[in-house]
């Protein structure tokens, strides 16, 4: 029987993990994620042989965000959910998802992270099917608060580089400055402008040291291989789809606010794909050398 993970942040009733080969592998699921899968390639072809959206034409016309205007920020307020993910707090901050947090169709999750981030369909599709899945709910019919998304060693992990351990602070609704401001400061890369940008081995550089001092200090600490993959994916948006601008990711991430007249950095014409995204992401899960600054300690 899969291990039993406590609600610890969850404003939900406890449930019993799948493991996380099941949720891949299993059968309806596997079908599905090849289907996903098969659509993506075809996607990412279509990106290969279309021209990118010009700047200030990322977010079609008439919709949310179109010409860098965002639904008024509103920071959360007493009982509102909120979650370890900053960018879904951040379109809940923005009432492009309920500013409660509650009641969240999963279908509605893939949705605005879609539109909203300039992802292919594909992704937010596979995000929010697989955080339905871990909460044992129906993708298409279901609801779930933020917090929820939550779950402990679900897709939420220790050594995270915006929030505190659960063992230290229970509820990862709230970003903590202080590792924020540390990221922050990594950052060693300039654009044309002479403007602060991360690079990649900046990223694998603090996640290296989020997992050293994580798993040194933290006697209840674990990371599978699943969740150091879900970490570099975390991390990787802040390049694909942030393009890795200090200015804008200070806002986002301390705040969860949209900095104002943003727009995706993700500028292909069906969005950023998975197989696209993987380029990122290992990049950044490649460069990550914890056992260096274990021994450095
Ligand atoms: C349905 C879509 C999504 C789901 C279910 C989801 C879920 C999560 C969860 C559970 C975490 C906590 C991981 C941890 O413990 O570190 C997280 C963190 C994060 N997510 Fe998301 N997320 C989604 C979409 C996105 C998108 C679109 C982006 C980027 C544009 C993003 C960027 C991040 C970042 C930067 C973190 C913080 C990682 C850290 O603190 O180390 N997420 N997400």
């Amino acid at each position: 029987m899969a291990p039993y993970i406590g609600p610890a942040t969850c404003d939900c009733p406890p449930v019993r993990l799948p493991s996380h080969t099941m949720v891949l592998l299993d059968t309806g699921k596997l079908f599905h994620n090849i289907y996903i899968f098969t659509w993506d390639a075809y996607l990412t072809l279509v990106n290969l042989i279309t021209p990118n959206l010009k700047p200030g034409n990322v977010i079609p016309h008439g919709s949310l965000g179109a010409g860098g205007i965002w639904p008024e920020y509103v920071p959360p307020k007493e009982g509102d959910s909120r979650c370890a993910c900053p960018m879904l707090n951040t379109l809940a901050n923005h009432g492009i998802l309920p500013h409660d947090g509650r009641n969240i169709k999963f279908v509605d999750l893939a949705r605005t992270v879609r539109a909203t981030f300039n992802f292919a369909p594909t992704f937010p599709l596979f995000a929010s099917r697989y955080a339905a899945n871990m909460l044992h709910k129906n993708y298409e019919r279901d609801v779930c608060n933020l917090a929820e998304i939550s779950l402990h060693n679900g897709i939420e992990h220790d050594g995270s580089l915006t929030r505190q351990d659960v063992r230290y602070d229970p509820d990862q609704g709230r970003p903590y400055l202080p590792f924020i401001e540390e990221l922050l400061a990594c950052a060693t890369g300039k654009d044309q402008a002479g403007n602060a940008m991360f690079t990649a081995a900046d990223l694998s550089r603090y996640s290296s040291i989020r997992r050293a001092e994580s798993r040194a200090t933290n006697p209840e600490f674990t990371l599978a291989k699943v969740h150091k993959l879900f970490g570099s994916s975390n991390t990787a948006g802040l390049l694909a789809i942030f393009g890795g601008w200090v200015a804008d990711l200070e806002v986002v991430l301390k705040e969860e606010r949209i900095p104002v007249g943003w727009e995706p950095r993700a500028m292909s014409r069906k969005g950023l794909t998975i197989i696209a995204f993987q380029r990122t992401v290992l990049q950044v899960e490649n460069g990550i050398k914890e056992e260096a600054v274990r021994r450095s300690m």
